[in-house]
C-alpha cells in the first residue's frame, strides 16, 4: 500500500489515463455486465474526454504511480467520487489507496459526505470501505442503460 504515490493529474496523463480506464473495465468488471455492456460503455472514451474533463467538466483527477508509472486514477467532482480504476496489472492494491485520497480531498473542501455511483463488480469494495448502499439506478453509456448502485460514505 505504501508504494503507490498520489499526485494531480496533468492533461498530459489524458492517453495513459484513458487506457487505463478501458484495461480496468474490460479486466475487472467483466461477470458484472455482458460483452457488449462494456463495449458500449467504452466507445466513447477518448483522451479528449478526460482532457474536457479536467477542464470544463471541473473534474479533480488523482494519479497513483508507482515506480513513475500511472498505476490508477481516481475522479472527484465537488463531492461525488465520479470514477476510480486500477490498472488490472500493476494496480492492484492502489484502490484504497486513491479512495482515501479522494476521501481526504473532499473532506478538505469541507463535505461531510462522499457519494458514488458504484458498478456493480465494485460493490463489495466500497461497502469494506464503510460506503452504504442506496438505491439501485443506472448511468447511460453509449446508448445503453447500465446498473450501478448509488451508495454514501459519512466522512468523520
Ligand atoms: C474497484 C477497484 C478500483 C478496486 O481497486 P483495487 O486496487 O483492486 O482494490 P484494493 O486492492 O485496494 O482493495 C482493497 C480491499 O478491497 C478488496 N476488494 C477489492 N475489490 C474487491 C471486489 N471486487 N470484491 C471484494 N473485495 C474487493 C480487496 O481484497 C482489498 O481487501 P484487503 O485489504 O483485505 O486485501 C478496481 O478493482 C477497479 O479498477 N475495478 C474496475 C473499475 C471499477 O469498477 N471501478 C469502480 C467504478 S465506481
Amino acid at each position: 500500500m505504501a508504494d503507490f504515490t498520489i499526485r494531480p493529474a496533468t492533461l498530459a496523463d489524458a492517453e495513459a489515463l484513458c487506457g487505463l480506464h478501458k484495461a480496468a473495465v474490460r479486466k475487472l468488471c467483466v461477470g458484472a455486465y455482458a460483452a457488449d455492456e462494456i463495449e458500449a460503455w467504452l466507445r466513447e472514451r477518448e483522451p479528449a474526454g478526460f482532457r474536457h474533463a479536467m477542464t470544463e467538466g471541473g473534474e479533480t483527477m488523482l494519479v497513483a504511480e508507482r515506480d513513475g508509472a500511472v498505476a490508477g486514477f481516481a475522479s472527484i467532482k465537488e463531492a461525488v467520487l465520479f470514477g476510480l480504476y486500477v490498472d488490472p496489472a500493476t494496480g492492484r492494491g492502489a484502490g484504497q489507496v486513491l479512495l482515501h485520497a479522494a476521501e481526504e480531498e473532499v473532506r478538505r473542501r469541507g463535505a461531510t459526505v462522499l457519494s458514488l455511483q458504484a458498478t456493480l463488480n465494485a460493490v463489495p469494495f466500497y461497502r469494506k470501505h464503510g460506503y452504504m448502499r442506496q438505491d439501485r439506478s443506472s448511468v447511460r453509456r453509449g446508448g445503453r442503460d447500465l446498473a450501478v448502485l448509488d451508495m454514501i460514505k459519512h466522512l468523520s
